[in-house]
């Protein structure tokens, strides 16, 4: 059974998917916890599924090294086989990177390596791309920058706006995350292999 620590920032959705698809007794992971950056309503999905929730804000710390061990022990202490971002919405500090990666991995709302950043739906529909879509990735210490564990397309409507997009993409990325850490627990993904390719 793969021990999972989902990171969040907002609403938390795709942690909802991942909270519904681990609920099930077949399921080859558990969440054993749920961590975030500030008091994110999507802590609340967690809290009703009795998982455990943290957050470690950096507005406590001093600098980024400091809230990232401040993240790292907190993490550690649930022992963790893979740190799932979904909707965290910092950039990770290197001795986070260098601690869990590449058991750490990130979904991000585009076909990377096209629109990292935090506005990616945005930068799409500026783009005047017909297509985009939702990528799961191993976290590096760059923005969006890792290797590519899975990606599934969205198309583009004409009348599409950052808001409409955003939505048809999140369906896709709750089926997409919960596909990939399937497939991460049952092997069919390497993930150090992947990192070394
Ligand atoms: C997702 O689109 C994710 O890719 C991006 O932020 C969004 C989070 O949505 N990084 P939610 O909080 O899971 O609803």
């Amino acid at each position: 059974m793969l021990k999972l620590v989902v990171l969040i920032s907002g609403s938390g959705s795709n942690l909802r998917a991942l909270l519904e698809a681990t609920s099930d007794e077949s399921f080859p992971a558990q969440i054993v916890a749920v961590g975030a950056d500030n008091e994110a309503s999507g802590l609340a999905h967690a809290r009703e599924f009795g998982v455990p929730t943290f957050v470690v804000s950096p507005a406590d710390y001093a600098n980024r090294v400091s809230w990232g061990e401040a993240l790292i022990a907190e993490v550690s202490s649930y022992s963790p086989d893979l740190v799932v971002c979904a909707g965290f919405m910092r950039i990770l500090p290197a001795n986070v990177v260098g601690v869990f990666s590449p058991n750490l991995i990130n979904m991000h709302p585009a076909l990377l390596p096209l629109y990292p950043g935090a506005h990616a739906v945005r930068d799409a529909l500026a783009d005047g791309a017909t297509v985009t879509g939702a990528t799961v990735h191993i976290v590096d210490e760059g923005v969006d920058t890792g290797p590519v564990i899975e990606q599934v397309e969205v198309a583009i409507n004409a009348d599409d706006t950052e808001e409409t997009l955003h939505e048809r993409i999140k369906i896709v990325e709750r089926e997409l995350i919960v596909h990939t850490v399937r497939n991460i627990a049952h092997a069919h993904v390497n993930l150090q292999e992947l990192a070394r390719s």
